[in-house]
């Protein structure tokens, strides 16, 4: 092997060293922009090395794309709002599958024109590990990509959210997966004739109907889940996006990336695990289930129907006395909190409290808000201290010590129907129990349930006032009340 060769290598190997690296300095507060950092570097150091290693593409070429990518990348993460990085992550791995299928595609054209070329002859056979990574790729890649364009549509109201089902689905789902076999491993038997023979055009019309069926089971495959399940399928599509990179990388025998594909696609699948035990569902449930495909749209109540003469309507001067001359106050931040952008003020009215003695503590809940770690992000853009932030299992066996909980736009990660009632949706989800406080202050703008679509009886409990607006506009209440007093 030649120095340049050994260097590319080596630096491979030390970018897969910084990616491990940054991963684990994800897993805390703390850490996590120092990890994203060292990950960022790991990325440049593949780069580079790709580059000084050369023969792929020119200067030119890898300048301008990362020039353009950086881009519109970066305006990309600027513009976009906080509640919208669902679909824009979603769209992020749905490039990623592309990619990844296109390295594919591209090997492939190469060997069927015969363009790969050893000891200065043609290649007339493909490697049986090539071609069976150029499939795997192709498929992956493909699916991964459409897939992504559907729950990306989904989540930005483009493609209806609903499920979408009809009968024989799952036969029709089945049935092309195994064509799509079939046809994987008709090309991977013809491909070393056509290449041997003259004109490839016929056996890349087969290439080419690959693409399209596995970008039509992408689809099918997405279109059967509800737009609230989205944020679990986009975190299966960046597992997905993720081995799609793996089988790049064993397509252009590239050990970066097989690694970082490798990590995308274990990290993926942990995620899309912690996802659904955080909300007592399987991942089958999340994909062949149904729940939560209308919700917000209306109260769903299970027994009579209530109305906003059953619950305890509160105006801010009230709230702010009772959080005031409290010494203990527990905040439950929910999505509202991300919908109202109100981080700041809370941030504001919290620091307020605890200068007058209060003690405040934050609970965040591992799915409260629709992205994984979404309250912890809004709260750190408002620089709430991570030793204020506090977890359901640290705080739950205290509650009933509490003098007050403010719940700021959440609705299902408090609901007592997840402890008390087996025939609930939600029921065996682990909630924080605020209604097991003194008192429970709940900021919403009316009495619509939540991601589940489920009614909660927390709002109609003694112990519990509803201060019904905008979070944004009640916390900016509360604060100029509790500043007065
Ligand atoms: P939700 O149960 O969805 O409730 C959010 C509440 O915020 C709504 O009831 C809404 O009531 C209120 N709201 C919306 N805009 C508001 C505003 N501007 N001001 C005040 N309130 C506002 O939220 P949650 O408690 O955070 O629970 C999250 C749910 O999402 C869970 O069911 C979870 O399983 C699901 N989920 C989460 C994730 C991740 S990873 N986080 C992924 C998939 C699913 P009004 O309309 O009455 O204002």
């Amino acid at each position: 092997m030649d120095t340049r060769l050994i260097m590319m290598q080596l630096a491979y190997l030390l970018s897969a060293v910084l990616f491990i690296l940054g991963l684990k300095r994800l897993s805390h507060p703390d850490t996590a922009r120092g990890g994203n950092q060292l990950a960022a570097i790991g990325m440049l150091v593949a780069i580079v090395a790709t580059l000084v290693g050369g023969g792929i593409v020119t200067w030119q070429w890898i300048i301008g794309g990362l020039l353009i990518g950086g881009l519109v990348g970066g305006l990309m993460a600027r513009l976009v709002k906080m509640t919208a990085m669902p679909q824009m992550v979603g769209l992020f791995n749905g490039f990623g599958g592309l990619a990844s299928g296109l390295v594919a595609a591209a090997e492939y054209l190469r060997y069927t024109h015969g363009k790969v070329v050893e000891s200065g002859v043609a290649v007339s056979e493909v490697p049986l590990d090539s071609s069976l990574s150029i499939m795997i790729g192709t498929l992956i890649g493909a699916v991964t990509f459409s897939g992504s364009l559907v729950a990306f549509g989904k989540l930005q109201g483009i493609v209806t959210e609903k499920a979408v089902k009809f009968p024989g689905q799952q036969v029709l789902n089945a049935g092309l997966f195994l064509g799509i076999l079939a046809l994987m491993g008709w090309l991977i038997i013809s491909t070393p004739g056509a290449i041997a023979g003259a004109d490839p055009s016929s056996i890349n019309l087969w290439y080419w109907g690959l693409w399209i069926a596995a970008m039509i089971l992408g689809i099918l495959l997405v279109i059967p889940i509800g737009g609230a399940d989205m944020p679990v399928v986009v975190s299966l599509l960046n597992s997905y996006s993720g081995l799609a990179a793996s089988a790049a990388g064993f397509v252009l025998n590239n050990n970066v990336l097989i690694i970082s594909g490798a990590l995308v696609g274990a990290s993926g699948l942990i995620l899309t695990r912690i996802m659904c035990k955080a909300m007592n569902r399987s991942l089958a449930n999340v994909i062949f289930g149904s729940f939560g495909e209308v919700a917000g749209k209306g109260p769903v109540a299970k027994g009579e129907k209530r109305t906003m003469a059953d619950v305890n309507d509160v105006q801010a001067d009230d709230v702010a006395m009772l959080l005031a001359y409290a010494k203990q106050v527990v905040i439950v931040p929910g999505y509202g909190l991300a919908v109202a952008q109100a981080q700041h003020k809370l941030r504001e009215l919290c620091d307020n409290l605890e200068s007058r003695g209060v003690n405040v503590k934050y609970v965040v809940h591992p799915v409260a808000g629709r992205m994984p770690g979404h309250m912890n992000v809004l709260l750190a853009e408002a620089n709430v201290p991570y030793n204020q932030l506090y977890e359901p299992e640290d705080v739950n066996p205290d509650m009933a010590n509490v003098d007050a909980c403010l719940v700021v736009g959440a609705n299902d990660v408090v609901n007592p129907a997840a402890r008390d009632d087996p025939n609930s949706d939600l029921y065996g989800m682990p909630i924080i129990e605020v209604d097991r406080a003194k008192h429970c202050v709940v900021m919403k703008r009316s009495l619509n349930p939540g991601f589940a679509g489920l009614d909660n009886e927390l709002f109609y409990l003694r112990n519990t006032m509803m201060l019904f607006g905008d979070a944004g506009d009640s916390i900016g209440r509360i604060l100029e009340e509790v500043k007065q007093l």
